[in-house]
């Protein structure tokens, strides 16, 4: 069973995190939120407080079933479901699985859009690298994900993002780098769901082709795009703004 933290009562907003964190990266979102909401952050495998071992690869499906299984056990059969980047290819995957679960979803920094053969070339390269020194691997990788501009001021919330990595088992962020790899392509499961979904996007994220991805949500009904001056981390970069959005489209969305 993988680790959760459970906040709250009401609608259910499930948050995923990204590759190298955990379910902490929301703590701030689940103290506002969960004065209206019941909000629950689980630890995907491999990362946090959920157990080290895990396969060989962990696909983005096999994440999605572990999350329903905290689901089936907390007795919960309908969630907002939301996820930062690597989280958010996970929920899109529970959304696939589970549509009938679904009553909306999130996606921080995150793509419906597969590995491009560049990017699937260099999954392979990383797995490979951070197994032999994660530290470095960290120390390098890390920083790049925040805007240019926020990196000198935000250095105490990039030690923070380094240690959320350092909990991560290094089996744990091999198989998830292999998963990632081999994601397909999920537009389909934005255009088909019928239900409210937003995307939180940053000017300066090197890690989400964003302009591919508008392209492909052009159309979807019940979709909110929002932009914000950031890099890749979100949560970190501008955690008051990212709760405002947040807030409002529930508003908007939900009674
Ligand atoms: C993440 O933040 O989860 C990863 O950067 C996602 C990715 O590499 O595709």
């Amino acid at each position: 069973m993988l680790y959760y933290r459970d906040k709250g009562k009401g609608k259910t907003i499930v948050f995923l995190h990204g590759f190298l964190e955990n379910s902490r990266m929301w703590r701030f979102f689940q103290n506002k939120l969960s004065k209206k909401y019941r909000v629950i952050a689980i630890d995907l495998p491999g990362h946090g407080r959920s157990s080290k071992k895990t396969n060989e690869v962990n696909r983005m499906e096999d994440m999605a079933k572990k999350v329903n299984k905290v689901l089936e056990h907390l007795k919960i059969d309908e969630v907002i479901i939301s996820g930062h980047s690597m989280g958010g290819y996970v929920a899109l995957a529970f959304a696939e699985q589970y549509k009938y679960k679904v009553s909306g979803l999130g996606l921080f920094y995150s793509t419906t859009l597969p590995d491009d053969d560049i990017k699937k070339e260099q999954r392979l390269k990383a797995a490979e690298v951070v197994v032999k020194n994660p530290k470095e691997f960290f120390r390098l990788s890390i920083p790049n994900l925040f805007a240019p501009q926020n990196v000198p001021k935000l250095q105490s919330e990039i030690k923070t993002a380094i240690k959320w990595a350092k909990h991560a088992s290094l089996t744990g962020i091999s198989a998830a780098l292999k998963g990632m790899r081999l994601r397909k392509d999920r537009t389909d499961v934005v255009r088909d769901l019928g239900k409210p979904i937003f995307i939180i996007i940053g000017k300066y994220d090197n890690a989400i082709k964003n302009s591919e991805l508008i392209k492909k949500m052009e159309g979807v009904k019940k979709l909110s795009i929002y932009e914000l001056e950031t890099g890749h981390m979100g949560a970190l970069e501008a955690p008051e703004e990212c709760l405002e959005i947040l807030q409002t489209w529930l508003k908007q969305n939900y009674k």
